[in-house]
């Protein structure tokens, strides 16, 4: 990461902007690009991954943040622009998403630097490992005049290719729970044991994730996944005493959300009642769902029309920054297609036009921007 904040300086500076490291990892360009700007557009995405990523969720839109930069010349705008390159937003780490952009909202706090990783190892002391100063967080936080938040993202989906349209604007980022369950059981000796007097920890999780997706596939507009299991002690003649699994539940209606969350949970316990063993089950995350703002949204379809493509609206899936922006200023997003809708997966992919599109939508974006007459009254003092 220190060399992509290097190599993502080098290409800002000549622009004309000033970059630093905020105390949370976030890369932070500001381009004041009038001598005395009443407001500032942040534009950005997030700059990690998940294990065995593709190349452009998070990346691609820090990217054409700076491309748009680029495209502007050195243009003066009556406002002034803060491209972003936030850490942490996956929660592959520490279980919790979005750490870079909450540090902008002032939503980094004593219990978050305190979550661990698998080794034990607290966001505080990471964030020193890094050579940042956890105790200056608070200085992370968005200027208070910004006055809207950007994104450009890959869809991560299937319905722009289907539809055969490069771009569209995101209305709404559905809700997210994440969650971590413990099937505990008895470890015992694999050929010594018989069928019937086990508690086997894997063989419960097991059917419990079965449930999970049958559950999801006959619920409308859930989906629910079980990406992580692990057993232990993990070895082949041994019945498992232990298995830890995620569970990430997604809807675009939050009470809908939290009502299958309680269901899957309720339906753990039941398996692990019936085989004798016990089952513990932690939040890790609750993310509202969250509308985008209307006026902008409004302006990004606008600007995909100026590249003479037909604008669409349409609901993320996958969560984002700007749900956690939103919760302070206006916050829009651009969504780019994705080539078989593959995405959190080497394969994933874009297509160069579509790409050259979206700088073009994204100049036109800060023009119109730019001119609208009630843009600048609109300035959030978070
Ligand atoms: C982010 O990629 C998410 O999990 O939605
Ligand atoms: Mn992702
Ligand atoms: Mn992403």
């Amino acid at each position: 990461m220190h060399d992509v904040h290097r190599e993502i300086t080098r290409w800002l500076e000549p622009l004309g902007a000033t970059v630093r490291v905020d105390a949370v990892g976030n890369v932070r360009a500001f381009y004041n690009a009038n001598e005395t700007p009443a407001s500032t557009v942040l534009i950005g995405s997030h700059l990690d991954t998940v294990p065995n990523a593709g190349a452009f969720d998070g990346t691609l839109g820090v990217v054409l943040a700076i491309a748009c930069l680029e495209a502007l010349e050195g243009e003066k705008l009556p406002y002034a622009i803060e491209v972003v390159g936030f850490s942490e937003e996956e929660g592959v780490r520490f279980a919790v998403p979005f750490i870079g952009s909450r540090a902008l909202v002032g939503g980094v706090d004593d219990h978050l630097l305190g979550a661990e990783d698998a080794r034990g190892i607290s966001v505080r002391k990471a964030i020193e490992d890094f050579g940042l100063d956890p105790c200056k967080v608070g200085q992370a936080a968005m200027y208070p005049e910004t006055c809207a938040y950007l994104e450009f993202h890959i869809e991560q989906g299937p319905v722009l290719e289907k539809l055969g349209l490069p771009l569209a604007a995101v209305e709404a980022i559905a809700g997210q729970s994440r969650w971590e369950l413990n099937f505990l059981g008895r470890a015992n000796h694999a050929g010594t044991t018989p069928m019937d007097l086990r508690f086997d920890a894997v063989a419960a999780a097991a059917e419990w994730i079965t449930l999970v997706e049958q559950f999801a596939k006959t619920t409308p507009g859930v989906v629910a996944t079980v990406g992580s299991v692990e057993t232990k002690p993990g070895a082949t003649n041994i019945i498992a005493g232990e298995a830890r699994l995620s569970l990430d539940v997604r809807h675009a209606d939050d009470r809908d959300r939290k009502r299958a969350v309680e269901s899957l949970i309720q339906q753990a316990k039941q398996v692990a009642e019936r085989r004798g063993l016990e089952v513990r089950s932690t939040e890790r995350l609750s993310q509202r769902a969250v509308a985008m703002d209307a006026f902008l949204t409004s302006q990004i379809e606008e600007a995909i029309r100026q590249t003479g493509c037909t604008p669409r609206r349409m609901i993320s899936g996958a969560g984002h920054d700007a749900m956690i922006l939103a919760e302070k200023i206006p916050a829009a997003m651009i969504f780019l297609r994705t080539p078989g809708g593959i995405s959190h997966d080497p394969a994933e992919s874009v297509v160069v036009g579509d790409v050259a599109k979206a700088i073009e939508c994204g100049v036109h974006l800060l023009h119109q921007l730019a001119s609208a007459p009630t843009f600048h009254s609109r300035t959030c003092r978070a």
